[in-house]
């Protein structure tokens, strides 16, 4: 595919809390090409942060000015948003369950979507806030923007922390593992176990081979139950997840703005993929500068897909609760 050179990339970050300071570290430490501007209602901890990480540029490859102080104006002519704001309030309750953020933080949503879009914007908004698919399918309904162009992070780090702990347990390098956790990017997200490979070898042939695990079930379940359980647990202890949902962020827009192909589980607006429709949810997607260029449908087996379906559900419920 022949690439046209454009214009220096323009991010702008919403939300200058652990996750957007972290993300705007991230991509200057991994000499991501692009500018960066935070917007935040605490101007004075933007500034602070938009200081402190400019003192980063002399151990970066980047050069020029890299970081400052944005207003909505500045989306004007963005390539990328990403909106990490929450709600001052927004806590968990007990049940410990994303979807519980929804009320919390669905204004907050709405009203800054609507100032990104009186400001002419026309780029790709990705969405990290929580509950991250129900959000992402409220800031394209407010945006309005072709639902290509508006993505949440979804089951990309719920994937990332399976890699990790999957290596750990197993001895293996996380890099050679390969396969994603699907559906909502929370409680009833599921591993799709068919297609999970170490080193190309399905990971059930792998515990027979070159483990001592006899009861794979029990592994799996032990598996899925961490990465349900970790996120909020980790927030519980010191107040926010950062460096890995950075990462992710990164790897995203890196993937958007060189048009790289990779293949990444993300939010995106199903219209009958895996029998789901009209709903945002963790989805494998090849992603492009337009947003997702196209929805990758993994041959599943029946229990994976009923567990999609059973996800896009509680997704749906919650969506339709909103619009009542
Ligand atoms: C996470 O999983 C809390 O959704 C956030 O890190």
């Amino acid at each position: 595919m022949k690439k046209t050179k454009h214009k220096a990339d323009k991010i702008i970050i919403i939300g200058d809390g652990a996750v957007g300071s972290t993300f705007a570290y991230t991509l200057l430490r991994e000499n991501v090409s692009a500018s960066i501007g935070i917007i935040d209602l605490n101007q004075k901890k933007v500034a602070a942060d938009v200081e402190d990480l400019n003192h980063t540029l002399p151990f970066t490859k980047c050069s020029g000015e890299r970081v400052y102080i944005a207003n909505y104006s500045d989306v004007r002519d963005a390539d990328l948003v990403v909106i990490t704001a929450n709600a001052p309030q927004a806590k968990f309750g007990e049940d410990k369950d994303r979807l519980g953020l929804l009320q919390q933080n669905v204004r907050m949503m709405t009203s800054i979507t609507t100032e990104i879009m009186a400001n002419g914007f026309a780029g790709v908004i990705l969405v990290v806030s929580n509950p991250v698919d129900a959000l992402t399918q409220v800031v394209q309904r407010v945006s309005a923007l072709p639902r290509r162009q508006v993505i949440g992070t979804g089951t990309l780090l719920d994937t990332a922390r399976l890699h990790a702990v999957i290596a750990d347990k197993l001895n293996v390098n996380s890099n050679d593992i390969k396969g994603f956790i699907l559906g909502e990017h929370g409680n009833s997200g599921f591993i799709n176990w068919s297609h999970l490979t170490i080193g190309s070898i399905p990971i059930l042939t792998w515990l027979e081979k070159y483990t001592t695990y006899d009861c794979h079930h029990q592994f799996f379940e032990t598996l899925e139950d961490y990465v349900r359980k970790i996120g909020v647990d980790i927030f519980a202890d010191k107040g926010n997840t950062s460096y890995g949902i950075a990462s992710c962020l990164v790897m995203i827009t890196e993937t958007i703005l060189s048009e790289n192909n990779r293949i990444l589980p993300i939010s995106a607006y199903l219209t009958g993929e895996y029998g789901v429709e009209d709903v945002y949810i963790g989805a494998p997607a090849i992603l492009n500068r337009q947003g997702i260029d196209q929805i990758i449908e993994i041959d599943l087996t029946e229990a994976e897909l009923a567990a999609y379906q059973q996800s896009a559900e509680v997704l749906k419920a919650n969506i339709v609760e909103l619009e009542e």
